[in-house]
């Protein structure tokens, strides 16, 4: 199994990445299973989004991948926005693959697609990620990903060509 790890802002583009990469790789042949932040929370909703919570809820997923040893690949989009997270993530998943999906904040608010940033700037939320919460950029990801500056099917190319470098997948 190996372990993709899309990681950045509330819409940077990772689960959007993670579907499509899930797309590509189906179509080569590999098993996948993707674990997406909103629908991993949907089955902890007594976890809300401080820096502990947060923290929680990455140690869980992490601890949740190894259920899916089964499969080819197991793609993960989550905010995940703490260097000690990650690196507890690069310890414990054996194939560990990271990806910083890299869009400026601005760009992000622009988008807003589950409206965090409005719901924020209303003051109906905090602990947003990049806004009163802190975002650490990651200090070695496998792959920087710009999302605001290629097309997904670009971002998709790459990662797909990184991941046959760097574990020596045969073409397919
Ligand atoms: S993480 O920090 O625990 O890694 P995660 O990816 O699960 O974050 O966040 C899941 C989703 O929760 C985000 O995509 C966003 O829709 C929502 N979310 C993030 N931060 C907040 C917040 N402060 N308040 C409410 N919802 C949030």
């Amino acid at each position: 199994m190996i372990c993709v790890w899309f990681t950045g802002l509330s819409g940077a583009g990772k689960t959007t990445l993670a579907v499509a990469l899930k797309e590509k790789l189906l179509s080569k042949g590999y098993t996948v299973y993707h674990e997406d932040g909103d629908i991993s929370r949907q089955k902890k909703n007594f976890l809300g989004f401080s820096h502990a919570d947060r923290i929680k809820h990455n140690i869980m997923v992490i601890d949740e991948v190894a259920q899916f040893e089964k499969y080819d690949f197991v793609l993960v989009s989550l905010i995940s926005p703490f260097q000690k997270t990650r690196d507890y993530s690069r310890k414990k998943i054996n194939n560990y693959f990271e990806i910083f999906v890299s869009c400026p904040i601005e760009v992000c608010i622009e988008r807003d697609p589950k409206k965090i940033y409005e719901a924020y700037f209303q003051g109906k939320i905090k602990d947003v990620t990049g806004l009163d919460q802190e975002y650490e950029i990651p200090n070695e990801p496998n792959l920087i990903t710009y999302s605001n500056q290629n097309s997904i099917k670009n971002c998709v190319e790459n990662i797909y060509g990184a991941l046959v470098n760097k574990f020596s997948l045969a073409e397919r």
